[in-house]
């Protein structure tokens, strides 16, 4: 069952073809210096949902080299709205700017550099789309502040919350408060939020306000 749902990952990662010259380069740069980013269904499932809603205020906890930022910031841009984005590392945070630089994405996207579980609460807007995609010991509290800030009828979007698939299957022991935070974390978001959870990339979590 498992490989099987390995191979549906795969037949759709071939299906999809890229021609963009931008996220290409990001992606072979994110393979050569093993900077983890959305994988290529989850990056074609975020586009879709973004652009279906129309979303136009955006907010990404982990920006990484502006990967997903880019895409999302796109349609934000399109719909004459902004991206946030928070990243605490200094180098990615600068590789992020150069990235949104060649994009064309600087009038619309605000990298911010800092730690998202400080930066969040300092920002007063509100938005319709969040994506969380940092640190995962920290999932519970960037949901609990994302929440606060999003308009209704929005949504967050939570990757990696199956952790490797390391919530299901042997994991080694180093992970296992990480793996304890995000079993709590996710029996959380069924008894308290209308909540979804999806078993592809490395298992995403919906929630809708
Ligand atoms: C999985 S990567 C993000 C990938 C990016 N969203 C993409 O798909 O293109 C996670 C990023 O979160 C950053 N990060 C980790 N902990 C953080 C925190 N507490 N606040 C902000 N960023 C954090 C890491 O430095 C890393 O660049």
């Amino acid at each position: 069952m498992l490989d099987e749902l390995q191979q549906a990952n795969e037949y759709i990662i071939n299906k999809i073809i890229e021609k963009d010259t931008l996220i290409l380069e990001m992606e072979e740069f994110a393979k050569e210096n093993n900077v983890p980013i959305v994988t290529k269904e989850v990056a074609e499932y975020l586009k879709f949902l973004v652009d279906s809603h129309n979303f136009k205020d955006i907010l990404e906890i982990g920006t990484a080299i502006g990967y997903s930022g880019t895409i999302m910031g796109r349609i934000a841009k399109k719909n004459g709205g902004k991206l946030t984005t928070i990243e605490i590392d200094e180098v990615r945070y600068n590789q992020a700017l150069d990235n949104f630089k060649k994009g064309d994405l600087l009038d619309t996207v605000n990298v911010i550099l800092g730690d998202g579980t400080v930066e969040i609460k300092k920002l007063d807007q509100t938005f319709d789309f969040i994506f969380i995609d940092a640190s995962k010991g920290h999932y519970m509290e960037f949901f609990k502040d994302s929440i606060e800030r999003l308009n209704d009828n929005g949504l967050i979007f939570i990757d990696n919350i199956m952790f490797r698939g390391y919530l299901y299957k042997e994991y080694p022991k180093r992970f296992k408060t990480i793996v304890r935070r995000l079993d709590e974390f996710i029996n959380y978001l069924y008894e308290n939020h209308n909540f979804v959870l999806m078993p592809f990339g490395d298992g995403i979590g919906l929630v809708r306000k």
